[in-house]
């Protein structure tokens, strides 16, 4: 019956195939059938993200397999149940969540989704491509990538997405605390008063001042309509938290706090597919085509070669070099030898691609340490934990900062404790508002105890001291006051004393490069001299500009789906007046 259904397709699509242009070839094939071989996808599951691939044969999905994960021996049946659903189905639509294990089966369910889209040809691998042309090349599947294209195939033009790495999403896979946005329709019907010019002042203030605040107004004013237009999506952004430097609570997630990037990505990617449009893995840009300082197109090199694109127009959306730890210590010598929280392919690669249209580069030395990673490795413990109410301690058995300073203060005050590490500590209470935490749990990071005083003997810090540190929190946090450090009364939601106890050691890692790339309130490439440059047009953190000398949490992802949407609507009006 399944093995029908593909037969029928697959001689529908060579028909509909037969009566296109060359141009649209790959859309209506992708449309029909899964094609044979292997095809990766990634989700995010209870303990972190779930890496798999389906094997392809005849057009129908003959084996799933999972290449890494953290979830718990437990999940197992519940992955098996999904993988045998899958392959009777032969799809992810329809197939229910496994009560009891969610959300390791929604990352399952995720992450198969994203291998079947690869298989359709959504996204390709490494296939034989020759010189072809479009309206718009879009460089980059993260999050700014993803958002430009759809908003510009959506207004009518024909859109390529070019991604190196073999899978999408870069670095908005791993976002977790949220999204800012002020005046949404999610706090309106949660009672949240919150206004765009406190976000925008929050964003200001927190920036130094350094942020072009033409780019900060549009931020402001179009960040409550990006969390409708995912919503419109299918997204869930109904979980409104608060993290450092912002006034109110402004920053969505989906339900119960779970991680905002692989949510937003699966949400986007879908979109893309729904759209039908291209979008080439492993294919790296390795320059811009330009024409008397016009852009026309880009040089792609694939395991097969290379090839080049004529386009009306580039959307560069590249994502920062966070990952590039030669151009960091460049920039910031003080941050060699640092941990990076980024994904591979941060790598800065568009900044020489652009060096001969003299376009500026703004603040490419404003790069952020966030304060909270995991000690020695690259996982980032949101600042959500702090947002929900977990405090830092140090080797002494005392809390030494405010622990929603913005990042670069807390960082500095953290390196400036002994062994340049702490302790993140929390309870059951906080663990229980923030879905996050449990990939921490999973990932064998923290430490538990029934009481204070074993977590002290468990950390090796002296008892005494922390256990009036907690006391004396919890007494903080009562009456509203920190009357040691000034953590506003709304930033200490909880008093710290359900047992178990928990902690993680952190310290400061890379963590977002604030600089790149100049562009005006329309997304478009401008040069020294202010004047935009034909047929470039960027978007996300590859450009400088927007966060100043320090992002505040939640503003990247904000960025990126309002830019991403300006830049798709920018390029698409220009190709098609
Ligand atoms: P990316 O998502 O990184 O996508 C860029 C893509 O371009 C990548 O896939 C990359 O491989 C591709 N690419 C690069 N060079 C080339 C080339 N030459 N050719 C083709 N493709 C190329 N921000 C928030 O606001 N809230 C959060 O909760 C949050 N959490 C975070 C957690 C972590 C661990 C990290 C690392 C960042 C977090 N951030 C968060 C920051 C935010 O996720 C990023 O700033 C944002 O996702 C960047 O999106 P982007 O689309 O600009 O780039
Ligand atoms: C985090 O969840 O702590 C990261 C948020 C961000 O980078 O905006």
């Amino acid at each position: 019956m399944i093995k029908l259904r593909y037969i029928i397709a697959l001689l529908l699509s060579i028909i509909i195939v037969a009566s296109c242009d060359n141009r649209h070839l790959e859309t209506e094939e992708q449309e029909a059938i899964m094609q044979d071989g292997e095809f990766e996808g990634l989700g995010e599951g209870r303990s972190g993200m779930i890496k798999l691939a389906i094997e392809v044969r005849n057009h129908i999905i003959t084996a799933i397999r999972i290449i890494s994960q953290s979830e718990s021996k437990f999940a197992q049946p519940a992955e098996q149940q999904i993988i045998d659903a899958v392959l009777q189905k032969q799809t992810v639509e329809g197939i229910d969540a496994i009560s009891g294990a969610t959300l390791t089966s929604r990352g399952m369910l995720t992450a198969i989704g994203m291998a079947i889209d690869a298989s359709k040809g959504v996204w390709k691998e490494e296939a034989e491509y020759t010189d072809t042309t479009c309206d718009i090349v879009v460089i980059g599947a993260g999050g700014a990538g993803m958002a430009a294209a759809i908003q510009a195939a959506s207004m009518g033009a024909n859109v390529i997405v070019l991604e190196k790495q073999g899978i999408i999403g870069g670095n908005t896979n791993y976002a977790t605390g949220g999204l800012n946005a002020a005046e949404t329709s999610v706090q309106k019907s949660q009672g949240i008063q919150d206004s765009k010019k406190s976000h925008f002042d929050d964003t200001m203030v927190g920036g130094y001042r350094l942020n072009d605040s033409s780019l900060v107004a549009t931020l402001v004013e179009k960040a409550p309509d990006a969390v409708d237009w995912l919503i419109s999506f299918g997204a869930d952004m109904s979980n409104v938290g608060k993290l450092a430097g912002s006034s109110q609570k402004r920053t969505h997630r989906p339900e119960g706090g779970a991680a905002v990037g692989p949510h937003i990505m699966a949400v986007l990617s879908r979109a893309v597919q729904e759209k039908n449009i291209t979008v080439r893995t492993r294919n790296k840009v390795t320059s811009l085509i330009s024409d008397n300082g016009k852009v026309t197109g880009v040089n792609v090199e694939t395991a097969n070669g290379q090839y080049r694109i004529e386009a009306k127009a580039v959307i560069i959306a590249t994502g920062g070099f966070g990952a590039n730890l030669t151009m960091v210590e460049n920039y910031r010598p003080q941050f060699k030898g640092f941990n990076t929280s980024n994904h591979n392919g941060a790598t800065g690669d568009a900044f020489k691609w652009v060096s001969s249209l003299n376009v500026p580069l703004v603040d490419i030395d404003q790069i952020q340490i966030h304060p909270t990673g995991e000690k020695g490795s690259h996982i980032l413990i949101t600042e959500a934990v702090r947002g929900n109410g977990a405090i830092l301690v140090n080797r002494q058995g005392v809390r030494f900062a405010n622990e929603m300073l913005t990042r670069d203060k807390l960082s500095d005050a953290i390196l400036g404790q002994t062994g340049k590490s702490v302790f993140i500590v929390f309870d059951q209470s906080v663990r229980e508002s923030l879905a996050a935490i449990e990939n921490y749990s999973q990932q064998g990071l923290m430490v538990t105890a029934n009481t204070t005083t074993q977590l002290a003997q468990a950390l090796g810090i002296p008892e005494g001291a922390f256990v009036e540190t907690m006391d004396k929190y919890g007494k903080w946090q009562a009456s509203g006051i920190d009357g040691e450090f000034g953590r506003k009364g709304e930033e200490m939601p909880r008093p710290l004393n359900q047992p178990p106890y928990y902690a993680i050691e952190v310290e400061p890692v890379l963590h977002h490069t604030m600089g790149g790339i100049k562009i005006n309130s329309n997304a478009e490439v401008v040069d020294s001299n202010g004047k935009a440059i034909e047929g470039l047009y960027a978007a996300g953190e590859v450009t400088g500009g927007v966060h100043g000398g320090n992002r505040l949490g939640g503003n990247a992802v904000a960025d990126i789906i309002v830019y991403g949407r300006i830049a798709g609507t920018s390029a698409a009006e220009s190709v098609l007046k």
